[in-house]
């Protein structure tokens, strides 16, 4: 089986006004099904673009992002929006909810999206609510939650289709310590029970170590660490 997602020699630049900028110069690494990535780096490291590849959202100068071993940049605009949306969940920083809809409706958005059949979809929204500890907040309009809250309806949204990838940019970053830490938690739990690889975007070391892998961001490389060990891996 090929990784859930792999990155083969991607380059990155941006146009700004003081000139070129290369972000990202060369990334290539692989997340197996069922793992768990941490990216970290500085601000400004890269972090969000190398996310942005791999969710299909922006693509790279050269390389290729291959999902299930298929590369993006060689699927159709329409293939490309359909493994997107059969084979990814996305999280992030600030929940992108739609704040007059219930937890609920917030949660079965892409199932309405992609044509799902409403019945089991609605069954699988309140399974998820309740195994992250909102069974009783799904009829409450979002906006009534907390942001932990949110975050949770966020994460049970991004899992409703079963993705084989998980995609995480600083979803704690909005959040206090004592609900960032809940969030985080389930998310690794619930990635994890659900067969999810995860990659997640953390400033913190601390969020960092929980996965089983660490990939760090600096000057445009990767630098990839085992969680718990320093020993460094080919890309
Ligand atoms: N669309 C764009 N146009 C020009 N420059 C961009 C664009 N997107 C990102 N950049 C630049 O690329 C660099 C990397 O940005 P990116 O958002 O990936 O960093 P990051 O590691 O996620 O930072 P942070 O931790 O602050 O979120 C930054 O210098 C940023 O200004
Ligand atoms: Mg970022």
């Amino acid at each position: 089986m090929p990784p859930v997602l792999a990155f083969r020699d991607v380059a990155r630049s941006y146009r700004t006004a003081g000139g070129e900028l290369p972000v990202l110069r060369g990334i290539s690494g692989e997340v197996p099904a069922g793992r768990a990535v941490a990216i970290t780096g500085r601000s400004g490291s890269g972090k969000s673009t190398l996310l942005h590849l791999a969710a299909g959202i922006d693509a790279p100068d050269s390389g290729e992002v291959l999902l299930l071993g298929r590369s993006l940049g060689r699927l159709s605009d329409r293939d490309r929006t359909l493994a997107r949306r059969e084979g990814i969940g996305l999280v992030f920083q600030f929940f992108h909810l739609l704040p007059h809809l219930t937890a609920e409706e917030n949660v079965l958005v892409p199932a309405l999206v992609a044509g799902d059949p409403p019945g089991p979809a609605r069954a699988r929204a309140r399974s998820l609510l309740a195994r992250v500890g909102l069974g009783g907040r799904g009829g409450d309009p979002v906006q009534k939650l907390s942001g932990g809250e949110m975050q949770r309806v966020a994460l049970c949204r991004a899992l409703l289709r079963r993705p084989t990838l998980l995609l995480a940019d600083e979803p704690t970053g909005n959040l206090d310590e004592a609900s960032g830490q809940v969030v985080m938690e389930l998310l690794l739990e619930v990635a994890r029970e659900e067969g999810s690889a995860l990659v997640y975007v953390t400033h913190s070391r601390e969020l960092a170590a929980a996965a089983d892998e660490v990939w760090t961001l600096h000057a445009g490389r990767l630098e990839a660490a085992r969680s718990g060990g320093a020993a460094p891996v080919a890309g």
